[in-house]
């Protein structure tokens, strides 16, 4: 499908610079969830329903980042999914994370400190740099939540290599418009309900086969058994072999949601997409002055710059004085003018 014949079925109003706090569904997937919702006010249709759609999420997200849909686990949050990892590193492992990093990748692994798990920070331009043997496992987003910075997973994978540390992607600002090779990433987690505009409540991670040996199915119930028909009641638990037994059972309606998002987000491509946003976001950067950053998120900081986005209705990412303005693919030029004359004249740049 086309993007601009997809893109009408985004209704969002004018200013809507978001996405990187959460993304706006397509027509197709509110209605999916409003009928589902429908029918569960009046007592129609079945619980079975609803929680078939996880696995097309499951195969779409595994489509959409390239690895097998056996390798693909749901989780309710990324902290979870982290957590679930955190769980299962040996005690006194040392994890490497940039200092600013969005808290759902560092404290999952900071509660495990008891048992000599220690967390290293360093400056994100230092992350490479400073993977050597003494380092277990690197965490990081891949586009970071606060600046949009993306880094590079290749250069990360290759000293991790070298240090025979684990990679674990946080990719939740960046999965629905970065094409990359989640396959050199140990773990890739993403969230839903950004770039990838589903309701909360969805996540999804790839494991490499390496991690799913190490890994505890911290999670394990009822939808983690082989045969999920057969695994209600009683013991023993005979869990399925693949990344499924690392679930945890479904947020029903904001799969039903994600379903029909991620199989349009197939249909359109990721490649399209991206060069959308970026061109966006650098079209908005250079009207104030701005390098290119050749990514979908661009962070402001300057006195007064939350306050005039509000004034002019944009609604983008404020925190003490600078914003973070995020272009997604129902974003258009008109909006980036709207941005771009809120902040006329404004003193920048940083
Ligand atoms: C990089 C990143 N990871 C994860 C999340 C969400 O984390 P959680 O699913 O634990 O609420 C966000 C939300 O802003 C984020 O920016």
């Amino acid at each position: 499908m086309q993007m601009q014949d997809a893109v009408d079925l985004w209704v969002p109003k004018p200013g809507y610079l978001n996405t990187a706090a959460y993304g706006l569904p397509p027509r197709t997937s509110w209605e999916a969830l409003v009928s589902a919702q429908e029918d569960w006010l009046v007592g129609e249709g079945g619980w079975e329903t609803w929680a078939a759609s996880t696995e097309p999420c499951r195969d779409s997200f595994a489509r959409l980042i390239g690895v097998p849909a056996s390798d693909v686990f749901s989780a309710s949050t990324v902290s979870a999914a982290v957590g679930l990892l955190a769980a299962s590193a040996p005690d006194n492992s040392r994890v490497l994370i940039p200092d600013m990093e969005f808290t759902s990748v560092s404290f999952p692994w900071v509660v495990h400190g008891h048992r000599g798990i220690e967390v290293v920070t360093v400056p994100l331009e230092k992350l490479i740099d400073s993977i050597d043997s003494s380092i277990d496992i690197v965490a990081f987003s891949l586009v970071q939540s606060a600046t949009g910075v993306v880094t590079d997973l290749a250069e990360v994978a290759a000293a991790a290599a070298a240090a025979s540390a684990l990679v674990i992607v946080d990719a939740s600002q960046a999965v629905g418009w970065l094409p990359f090779n989640a396959l050199l990433a140990d773990a890739v987690i993403s969230t839903t309900y950004k770039w990838l505009m589903s309701p909360r409540g969805a996540t999804f991670g790839y494991l490499s086969p390496r991690l799913q040996e190490r890994c505890l199915p911290l999670h394990a119930g009822w939808t983690s058994g082989r045969d999920v028909s057969a695994s209600f009641y009683g013991l023993p638990m005979d869990l399925t072999p693949d990344a499924r037994r690392f679930d945890q059972s479904a947020a029903w309606f904001s799969h039903v949601a994600t379903a029909p998002t991620l199989a349009l987000l197939e249909e359109i491509g990721i490649q399209p997409i991206h060069d959308h946003d970026v061109a966006l976001a650098n079209t908005f950067r250079a009207g104030l002055g701005l390098e290119p950053s050749d990514s979908a998120i661009v962070s402001l900081r300057a006195p007064g710059v939350d306050h005039r986005l509000a004034a002019a209705g944009i609604r983008a990412s404020a925190r003490n004085g600078s914003a973070r303005l995020a272009f997604h693919l129902y974003t258009t030029p008109a909006d980036v003018d709207l941005a771009l004359n809120a902040l006329a004249g404004l003193h920048l740049p940083i």
